[in-house]
């Protein structure tokens, strides 16, 4: 171990639930780049399969699943004993993110996770509506408890790498394209300013766009499913409906879309799950590719964000913004198998390791697209390679996911009172100077493809010929 900088102390215990992927990775970050007491580290995880990889690293493993019943009674201690102020890191599955951020406030600790969690029972509940198992709800229960209770400590919201980094990616990629469009303006300092940039460019949506090349060494089995991350946490994305912001050029809209009477109005649903919803998108590697429409907190907290108003409130401008997801090839193999199946889960699920995977890159990036040169490409090009010589315990997925969370620590430690945030509104600056030395190469590729490239071939297709970037194109029906 050697010069890494730390970039501030927690003065208080260090609380993180759950000790999976995720958990994993994150544990040497903070070792390297916090200053902090290694004594009052403590992990929280109903599984004990990495107790003895925690307790190597001095910290102490607690043997539980955090519950609405007792979330209270375990973590009020746990992150207040011995004074100064503590730290939740909150990288598990099924534990509220709203009950807890609420109750880090009230007791005085800073707050982080990368998903708007529910309890356990939410993702899988048949009694629920599919409106109501949206990411849409779950991310207007932050935003009531931020109007509830406005300003007070800081609770970063969703800050992994989608959720989280991808929106600093969109700031760096509208600057880029203004600069390259001759954008005379100065750069946005405001929510607002940031809207009408976007309307300025032309920017008719934007795709998070990613191709995970990561190779298993050995091929999968039947009857597992295999990711790169946690299986639970993608199986729960994948089975909720398929949702996206939805845009202000948009002139079509599939027949089994949903609209939200009450929130922020940022986005649809569709009735159909978003692992099973495939879309038409653009990455460097692989060029043109079929990507998974799986929702995402960021498709509408990006939309919402970059929505344009006039003095009335009523919208003038928003991007269509979606997920549009290529995993690894064993995890396509792994929805391909399920939904075989009639969406049957798979009895064994399985997470690559770093050791598992033969070679492959993690490319993560923007795609912005509808402007007067085209589309965008801004991202992450990860490699295992390189994940494996910079930092311990993870893949190139893992490592884009735990160097946000890394910057999104950093981010509150040094702006402890900005109230509930989410990625959107936090310095994207700052968080990339923290995070980039993790990322492997940064790099931003303009594209002449569109969705109607080389379309119609044999067949006829209900496409719209008079705008390339509508939906309609996009999707794959
Ligand atoms: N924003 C992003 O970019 C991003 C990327 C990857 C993962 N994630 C999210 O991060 C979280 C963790 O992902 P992961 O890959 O480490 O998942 P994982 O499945 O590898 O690990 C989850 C861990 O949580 C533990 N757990 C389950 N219930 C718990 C409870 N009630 N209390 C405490 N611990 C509990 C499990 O035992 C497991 O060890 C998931 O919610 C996932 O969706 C976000």
């Amino acid at each position: 171990m050697s010069n890494w900088p730390v970039h501030a102390k927690i003065t208080g215990p260090i609380v993180m639930i759950g000790f999976g992927s995720i958990g994993k990775g994150c544990l040497p970050l903070i070792e390297r780049h916090f200053d902090f007491d290694k004594s009052r580290f403590v992990i929280i995880d109903p599984s004990e399969i990495d107790k003895d990889l925690a307790e190597q690293h001095g910290a102490r493993f607690i043997k539980a699943a955090i519950t609405r019943e007792n979330y209270k009674e375990l973590l009020g201690p746990l992150l207040t004993e011995g004074g100064g102020q503590g730290f939740c890191v909150n990288v598990s599955v099924d534990t509220s993110s709203v009950d807890i951020m609420r109750y880090c406030r009230e007791i005085g600790a800073l707050y982080i996770d990368t998903v708007a969690e529910p309890w356990l029972g939410f993702y899988f509940d048949d009694k629920m509506d599919n409106e109501q198992r949206t990411n849409y709800a779950l991310r207007e229960a932050v935003l009531e408890e931020r109007r509830r209770a406005p300003g007070g400590l800081t609770a970063v919201s969703c800050c992994g790498a989608n959720p989280g980094m991808v929106s600093w990616f969109v700031k760096r990629a509208l600057v880029n394209l203004a600069a390259d469009l001759n954008d005379s303006h100065p750069e946005p300092k405001t929510r607002e300013e940031w809207a009408a940039l976007a309307m300025r460019l032309g920017v008719k949506g934007i795709h998070i766009a990613e191709r995970d090349t990561q190779r298993a060494i050995h091929p999968k089995q039947r009857d597992v499913f295999v990711n790169t991350w946690s299986v639970e946490g993608f199986l729960s994305e994948g089975m909720q409906p398929a949702e996206l912001g939805w845009g202000t050029h948009e002139k079509w809209k599939p027949g089994n879309a949903g609209e939200h009477k009450t929130g922020c109005g940022a986005a649809i649903y569709l009735n159909q799950p978003g692992a099973n919803t495939r879309v038409r998108s653009w990455c460097p590697t692989p060029g043109a590719q079929y990507g998974f429409l799986v929702t995402h907190n960021e498709s509408i907290s990006i939309a919402d964000y970059f929505t344009a108003r006039d003095a009335s409130g009523k919208v003038l401008y928003r991007p269509t913004c979606h997920y549009a997801y290529h995993p690894a090839d064993d995890a396509v193999l792994s929805l391909h198998e399920l939904f075989g199946r009639a969406g049957r889960i798979q009895p064994a699920h399985h997470i690559l390791t770093e050791h598992e995977i033969e070679d492959g890159v993690d490319e993560l990036g923007v795609l912005l697209y509808g402007h007067s040169n085209n589309a965008y490409w801004y991202g992450s090009q990860l490699s295992i390679e390189e994940t494996r010589r910079i930092a311990p315990y993870q893949n190139a997925t893992g490592l884009q996911v735990t160097s946000a969370i890394l910057a999104g620590m950093v981010y509150a430690l040094e702006n402890p009172n900005l109230g509930i945030v989410e990625a959107d509104e936090m310095d994207f600056r700052r968080c990339l100077e923290v995070q980039s030395p993790y990322l492997g190469p940064l790099v931003g590729r303009y594209t002449d493809w569109t969705p109607l490239t080389d379309r119609p071939g044999f067949f006829p297709e209900d496409i719209d010929e008079s705008d390339p970037w509508q939906f309609r194109n996009i999707l794959v029906r």
